[in-house]
């Protein structure tokens, strides 16, 4: 695993990844303007345990859901924390590849709906498939939020934000969302879902 510093010879913006990033974050300088600085080498030997580190950072699982018009369609994202509690902020990962960023990126809204321990079948149905190929809220019980965002009865409990959009990260891959708090609610008693426990407990889940 090789991780580089990644200069940009516009604006001396740094970046670290494997690779340069598609442009500069700070003046949009495109990939061609970075340059490598220097190497950081994880020797062999560390890798496993590098990897083994980031197993054991903690997350939920929850079913983001957002609208685009008429539309409706929800993802599952483990990538959900609370950032800030005064003003009441969260921050969200989620794919640019993804309908849920395409909705959530045009309608400025999304829904997190906190699931159970025991919520397998959501997390198969959300987790795996686009909803650019089918409806993957057909036949599920939801609400429609205050942001008109749909939330599921099943889940425990959700929150809706509104989208802070100056706060919009280009992670690579992936947008980091960053929404305030417009709304939210407990829907019944439950504990939450783990990332962990879903992955020791997926095999053997109805
Ligand atoms: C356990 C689990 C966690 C996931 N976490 C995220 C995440 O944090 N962010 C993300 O963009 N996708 C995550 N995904 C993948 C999306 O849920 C998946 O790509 C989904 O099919 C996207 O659907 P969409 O195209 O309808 O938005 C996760 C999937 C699983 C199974």
């Amino acid at each position: 695993m090789i991780a580089q510093s990644w200069k940009c010879s516009s604006c001396g913006h740094v970046a670290i990844g494997l690779f340069p990033p598609e442009s500069c974050p700070a003046c949009h300088a495109g990939r061609e303007a970075f340059i490598t600085e220097h190497e950081f080498l994880f020797p062999k030997e560390e890798t496993d345990a590098v990897i083994k580190a980031c197993w054991k950072v903690s997350y939920g699982l929850y079913v983001v859901t957002s609208v685009q018009g008429e539309r409706m369609n929800g993802q599952i994202c483990n990538t959900l924390f609370q950032i800030t509690s005064d003003p009441p902020r969260f921050a969200i990962g989620i794919n640019r590849r993804n309908l849920t960023h395409e909705f959530i990126a045009s309608s400025e809204v999304f829904a997190a709906s906190i699931l159970g321990d025991g919520d397998h079948r959501f997390v198969r149905r959300f987790g795996y498939r686009s909803g650019r190929d089918f409806d993957k809220l057909k036949g599920i019980a939801t609400r429609i939020g205050r942001t008109g965002c749909p939330v599921l009865e099943e889940s425990i409990g959700y929150v809706e934000c509104a989208l802070l959009s100056d706060k919009t990260v280009d992670a690579g891959t992936h947008s980091i969302f960053v929404g305030e708090v417009v709304g939210g609610g407990i829907l019944k008693d439950g504990e939450p879902m783990t990332y962990a426990h879903y992955h020791a407990t997926k095999s053997s889940a109805q």
